[in-house]
């Protein structure tokens, strides 16, 4: 009689631990389905470290948002109505260093096809580099404006470009035979002649960070 209430009491004790590890898998698993899964990854342009979304200026979730994480196209290029407002957006945020023609002033241009960081070729890249920053006076842009707002600047940038098509990688192979580039400004000719100088002055800005840090290291 007694070996059959232990027993009984056994199972009863079995049905509830299983119950409860069941349920509680079942909450991970669904944990896991509603976790948005960041395809293709974002990295610091300079050092590669995965960027973390939990900072930065927190926005309305727009399609082109969803999009971009999901895919790192930029659906607002070639869209018009938003290249008027990434322009605006780009005058605010960015051509006090990279001028008002984006022909280049203390930072690069953007509308040649010369990059410091190769994969500003791609949107991915471009936008890793205005998230998340690069050298310098070229600091991360996530509290200045929004995934959605970086989207429509990077149009904006896109559109004035005035290199060579071929070279216009962001683009998908038809839309590279039919680009028809912008028109070079005048400020580039300008800053094209003024490239070794601008050249030798950033060598001599890097020497001097570089033997600072070296001081401070000695020093410490
Ligand atoms: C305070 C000055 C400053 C502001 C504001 C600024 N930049 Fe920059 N930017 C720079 C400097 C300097 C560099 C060069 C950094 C380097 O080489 O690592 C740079 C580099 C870049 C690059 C890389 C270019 C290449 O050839 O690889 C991109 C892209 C860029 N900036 C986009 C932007 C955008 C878009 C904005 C506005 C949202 C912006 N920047 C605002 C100074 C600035």
């Amino acid at each position: 009689m007694n070996n059959i209430v232990k027993k009984i009491a056994y199972l009863v004790l079995l049905l509830m631990t299983s119950t409860i590890s069941l349920t509680s898998g079942m909450v991970v698993a669904s944990e896991q389905e509603a976790a948005p899964v960041p395809v293709p990854v974002f990295r610091n342009a300079m050092t590669g470290v995965e960027i973390d979304f939990s900072f930065g200026k927190k926005g309305e979730d727009t399609e082109a948002t969803k999009h971009f994480m999901i895919t790192g196209e930029n659906i607002y290029n070639q869209d018009e109505d938003v290249i008027r407002v990434g322009a605006d957006l780009y005058m605010t945020a960015c051509s006090g260093c990279h001028g008002h023609y984006v022909e280049g002033k203390i930072g690069p241009a953007l509308g040649d096809s010369y990059w410091t960081y190769p994969l500003g070729k791609k949107d991915k890249g471009l936008f890793e580099i205005v998230y998340d920053g690069a050298r310098a006076m070229m600091g991360p842009q996530r509290n200045q404006l929004t995934i959605d707002e970086m989207l429509q600047v990077m149009s904006y940038i896109r559109s004035v470009y005035w290199d060579k098509p071929e070279d216009a990688l962001w683009l998908s192979e038809e839309q590279r035979a039919t680009l028809v580039p912008a028109e070079m400004p005048a400020d580039f000719r300008e800053a094209l002649e003024n490239a070794a100088r601008d050249k030798a002055v950033r060598e001599a800005l890097d020497k001097a960070e570089s033997d600072k840090v070296a001081l401070e290291n000695a020093t410490q």
